[in-house]
């Protein structure tokens, strides 16, 4: 049977991956963080097949023994410190986490499962916000970085250390570099769930209005569902290699409010947003778009749900949750 170790099994992805490598008949491990991680319970009831390993990535030790109890077949490293705006907040921990715990996991890789041939193959969760002050549109798998957080300047890292040791020691190492994907099980920090969550109170009338920051930046957003499966057809080739995971389509933030509130049946929805300068970042990533085709024509990859679905997906899961909320 194949066995997948995921980091980050918490998060969104983490747990879209879990249900879909279930799918496919895989033994499936989650690496989690903390001595009582305020998560786990919610993993267990929704997730009871997944086996909860012990592990942090900025400690080497417990990802050798992570890898050890797992001896996973495939590793999905999707844990890091995520949310651009915190790493500015945390940077050296930010560095630490989303940087350097990718080198870390390479090493117990290559001391577990020894360098050469090594059966362990890897996925590194690699990420738009790299291009940063983007260089070319659409971004493609040769467009140069230019990060604008410390958060894109750790993704940098994670990524040129993955593809040098896929050079250096012949390891099975990819990297997907996936454009913002979102859903309902999006964290409400990200700002398309910030909005669907306040939209679905707003309409039950437990929230006035909603407050932002910059309503001009634009993102290739996709459904996190559909970017699960391009991962793990990355881990299904003969040859390692890195692929953009993205829609080819972009959307500016007061698209995404218009949307969401015409879902609730509010035409215009101006009179709901405020801003606040708390929300802007330091530098921002005005405008990302991917160009998908390496991965449609080597992978066979598409995505399935398009940007109003996703919006009105999002929109309908938190007013089912807030309005149970309410009926408590
Ligand atoms: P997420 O919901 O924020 O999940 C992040 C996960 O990382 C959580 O499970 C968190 O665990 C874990 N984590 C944090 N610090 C850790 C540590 N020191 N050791 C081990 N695990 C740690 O993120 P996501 O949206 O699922 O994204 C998954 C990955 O893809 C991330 O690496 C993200 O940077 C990358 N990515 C995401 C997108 C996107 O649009 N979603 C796009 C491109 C790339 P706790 O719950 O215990 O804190
Ligand atoms: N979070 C948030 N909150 N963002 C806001 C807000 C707000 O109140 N107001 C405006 N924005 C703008 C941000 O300035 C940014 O331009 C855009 O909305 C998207 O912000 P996020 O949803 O926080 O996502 P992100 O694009 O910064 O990062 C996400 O996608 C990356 C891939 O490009 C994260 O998932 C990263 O982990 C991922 O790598």
């Amino acid at each position: 049977m194949a066995r997948a170790l995921i980091t980050g099994i918490t998060g969104q992805d983490g747990q879209h991956l879990a249900e879909f490598l279930h799918s496919k008949g895989y033994e499936v491990f989650g690496m989690i963080k903390g001595q009582n991680n305020a998560r786990a319970e919610l993993l267990r009831d929704e997730f009871p097949y997944v086996e909860l390993v012990s592990g942090d990535l900025t400690d080497l030790p417990s990802l050798v023994s992570t890898l050890e109890r797992a001896q996973p077949t495939e590793i999905y490293n999707l844990g890091a410190i995520s949310f651009v705006h915190f790493s500015w907040i945390q940077a050296e921990l930010t560095a630490n986490t989303t940087g350097l715990g990718v080198l870390r996991m390479l090493e117990a890789i290559r001391m577990v499962g020894g360098a050469q041939n090594n059966p362990m193959r890897f996925y590194q969760a690699s990420s738009s916000e790299m291009f940063g002050k983007v260089r070319e549109m659409p971004q493609t798998e040769l467009t140069p970085f230019h990060p604008r957080s410390p958060y894109g300047c750790a993704k940098v890292f994670g990524h040129d250390i993955t593809v040098n040791y896929r050079e250096s020691y012949g390891m099975y190492a990819c990297s997907g570099i996936l454009f913002n994907h979102e859903g309902p099980r999006r964290g409400l920090e990200f700002v398309t769930r910030k909005i669907s969550n306040a939209v679905a109170r707003i309409k039950l009338g437990v929230q006035q209005d909603i407050s932002l920051g910059n309503l001009d930046a634009k993102r290739d957003w996709g459904y996190a569902g559909d970017y699960v499966k391009a991962m793990w057809l990355m881990l299904q080739q003969d040859e390692p290699d890195d692929y953009v995971v993205a829609t080819g389509e972009t959307h500016s933030i007061e698209e995404f409010l218009e949307l969401a509130f015409a879902e609730v049946g509010i035409a215009d929805w101006h009179p709901y947003v405020t801003q606040d300068p708390k929300f802007f970042r330091p530098a921002e990533v005005d405008l990302l778009i991917g160009d998908p085709t390496k991965a449609k024509t080597k992978l066979g990859w598409t995505p399935e749900v398009n940007f109003p679905e996703l919006v009105k997906m999002m929109v309908e899961n938190d007013l089912r949750i807030e309005s149970a909320k309410l009926h408590r």
